[in-house]
């Protein structure tokens, strides 16, 4: 029986793994930014933040089950979670291991979030940063024709995009938005005590 259908069920999830990871990146970001519009509440985004990356691990899985099952590739188990364990494109497809390992670091901990408290879960979190740029190291080694027209059309479109997230991200005021209030506060009070305000 041919298998050229888990090939083209490979390539396929694995694309639109990388569109599903862009943006849940995006999406992120607008969160943390507390975006909000006419008609799009901000609890929005989180709600898609959270589903879409849901539906990435999905995909993700179908791509990676896809792939070890094809006896062209001949992977092995091993390498859906050994990085570099297996001799089809080691190091490219050790790249791709590595990226689903820190997706799912972030999926875990944000499952576990209750547990582990927010300065753990927020450390682990930036790792899904990382994982966007390894991941598309994979595609462009391990792919079959990430050169192709339509395969660097949606590349770029995604690094676009997540480029766009990474500047915004770097340029949101820190993640305490009270403190200006309890800076002003606290002044507020010494000058109080002192007895010269009000
Ligand atoms: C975050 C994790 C991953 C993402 C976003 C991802 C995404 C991609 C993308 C975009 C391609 C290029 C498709 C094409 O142009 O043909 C690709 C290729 C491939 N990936 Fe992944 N991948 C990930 C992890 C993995 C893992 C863990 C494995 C296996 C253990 C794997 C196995 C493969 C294989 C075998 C190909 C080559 C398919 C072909 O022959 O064209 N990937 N991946």
């Amino acid at each position: 029986m041919s298998t050229t259908w888990l090939w083209y069920a490979t390539r396929g999830a694995g694309m639109v793994s990388l569109l599903l990871l862009t943006a849940v990146t995006v999406l992120g970001v607008l969160s943390v930014a507390r975006f909000e519009a006419a008609g799009w509440p901000r609890f929005v985004t989180t709600g898609f933040h959270r589903n879409l990356s849901l539906l990435a691990i999905g995909f993700l899985s179908l791509h990676i089950v896809t792939a070890v099952v094809d006896p062209y590739t001949n992977l092995g188990w091993a390498a859906a979670v050994v990085p570099f364990a297996s001799n089809y494109r080691t190091f490219w497809l050790g790249l791709g291991t590595v990226a689903f390992e820190l997706l799912l670091a972030v999926l875990l901990t944000s499952l576990l979030r209750g547990f582990i408290g927010r300065r753990a879960w927020r450390a682990v979190h930036w790792l899904g940063y990382a994982a966007w740029p390894i991941a598309v190291v994979h595609g462009f080694g391990t792919g079959t024709d990430p050169w192709s027209a339509w395969a660097l059309l949606l590349t770029a479109t995604c690094a676009v995009a997540v480029g766009w997230a990474i500047v915004t991200r770097v340029n949101l005021p820190g993640s305490d938005r009270l403190s200006g209030a309890r800076a002003r506060f606290r002044e507020s009070v010494t000058r109080t005590r002192d007895g010269t305000w009000p």
